[in-house]
């Protein structure tokens, strides 16, 4: 469900007009609805009912503090990929033993950190990584408690680029190796074996793979423990879909995933976790653009907007589909124009849309890019010298601007010439 909506003509994230934020803020810039985070958080942990759970929300998928915080204080805990994600996690307040750590290339000071904080997991994803935090964890005269990141060797993901859970990928540790790796890390006595992770890719739009991977999983639970692990935690990932247009082919409800899970690791004893990031996200955000031009061309009509690929890379990088809006609400009979949707960008790349069919719009009118809460802002650069696109946060009737754009000077000055050039 979407906090963005129309009245009296004008769309709206929750009781604040899109067009007020764009006169006081500027364009392109992010609006988010604290409302939408607080209801796909509640949707989520409602759907895991019953279940010794932990919601570790993917904080990659969109890392501002404000977002962070309203998650922290709804009791969501994170799950982080960088020293800097566990900065973030833990400065909006999210207790270290709700925080779990993936990714493939932990480096020393960012596993120091997280043994500092004393966070609750370590995903490890490879022996070579399992070496060096026993090493750090000895050295600090601590102990690291991990799951290790199994690689189920299942096809997932709406996309080759977010596909994580076929052996071929980098992630993970090859299941049929894993009753080894266990045994190893048993003799290390830097290392404290709880679980067993996985992750095998995101926008999965079925249950399907969900299902395969964790009945090898709950499987491989049951063996390493009659090797005689401890295997206290099952991290299922992230990865469950959301809808980003309307269509029959909508990824499964939270319900129905939840459901799944609970069904598939009934009798098991073990604390759930679980690695949301775009279902908590994603619809929670729009990114706000101004059109500079629309530009008539012999074989296609062009929205020329004031957003770009630097903004919103998705489109170019994944060949997302984002819906687009006029933020006033067109006439019910409105003729419609066929438009190419580009940014300014200096690259055919730079297209957000190709053939929308969309009532006629003219320079300076604002459009919604749908769907841009999760993966949009992160993922955002500063390419061709565009300011790092700014954020807002909209709740009820009131919003704040929670990342501010830098002024061309701000990121000029963090440049400098050596004085042999
Ligand atoms: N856990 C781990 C270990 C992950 O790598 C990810 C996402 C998640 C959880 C959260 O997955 P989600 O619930 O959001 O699907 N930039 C791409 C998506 C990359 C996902 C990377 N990993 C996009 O814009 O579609």
């Amino acid at each position: 469900m979407r906090h963005f909506h129309f009245k009296d003509g004008q769309m709206q994230a929750e009781n604040t007009s899109l067009q007020a934020i764009a006169d006081d803020i500027g364009t392109p810039c992010y609006v988010y609805s604290a409302a939408t985070f607080t209801r796909h958080y509640r949707v989520f942990a409602d759907a895991l009912d019953g279940m010794d759970s932990l919601i570790a929300y993917s904080v990659k998928a969109n890392s501002n503090l404000a977002v962070l915080r309203v998650l922290a204080k709804l009791g969501c805990g994170a799950d982080v990929v960088s020293g800097g994600e566990l900065l973030r996690a833990l400065a909006v307040g999210i207790p270290a033993q709700k925080i779990v750590f993936s990714g493939v290339g932990k480096t020393s000071d960012e596993m120091r950190a997280a043994l500092e904080a004393g966070i609750y997991q370590f995903n490890v994803e490879s022996l070579p990584e399992l070496e060096a935090l026993n090493e750090l964890a000895l050295d600090m005269g601590m102990v690291a408690p991990i799951a290790f990141r199994i690689n189920p060797d299942i096809e997932a993901g709406g996309h080759e680029k977010i596909s994580t859970g076929k052996a071929e990928n980098k992630f993970g540790i090859d299941i049929n190796v894993a009753p080894k790796a266990y045994a190893h890390a048993q003799n290390l006595s830097g290392i404290k074996i709880q679980g067993i992770d996985m992750h095998i890719g995101s926008q999965i739009d079925s249950l399907a793979p969900f299902k395969a991977a964790l009945s090898k999983l709950v499987a491989l639970v049951k063996t390493l423990r009659r090797d005689g692990h401890t295997i206290d935690t099952l991290d299922v990932g992230g990865g469950l879909g959301i809808p980003y247009r309307d269509d029959e082919n909508a990824p499964p409800l939270p319900t129905l995933y939840g459901q799944m899970v609970k069904e598939m690791t009934k009798g098991l004893d073990v604390k759930l976790i679980f690695e949301p990031g775009r279902m908590i996200a994603g619809n929670a955000g729009v990114l706000l653009s101004k059109v500079l031009y629309v530009k008539t061309g012999s074989a296609r009509n062009f929205l020329i907007l004031d957003a770009a690929m630097n903004d919103l890379i998705r489109p170019a990088l994944y060949g997302a589909h984002h819906d687009i809006e006029p933020v006033s609400q067109p006439p019910k009979n409105a003729p419609l124009q066929t438009y190419d949707i580009v940014g300014p960008v200096c690259e055919t790349g730079d297209t957000f849309a190709t053939g929308r069919q969309l009532a006629t719009l003219k320079a300076g009118d604002l459009v919604a890019i749908h769907s841009a809460g999760a993966y949009g802002a992160v993922q955002a650069s500063q390419y061709n010298t565009r300011p790092l696109v700014p954020e807002v946060l909209v709740d009820g009737e009131r919003y704040a601007l929670i990342r501010k754009r830098p002024s061309v000077e701000e990121i000029l000055k963090t440049e400098s010439i050596p004085d042999w050039v």
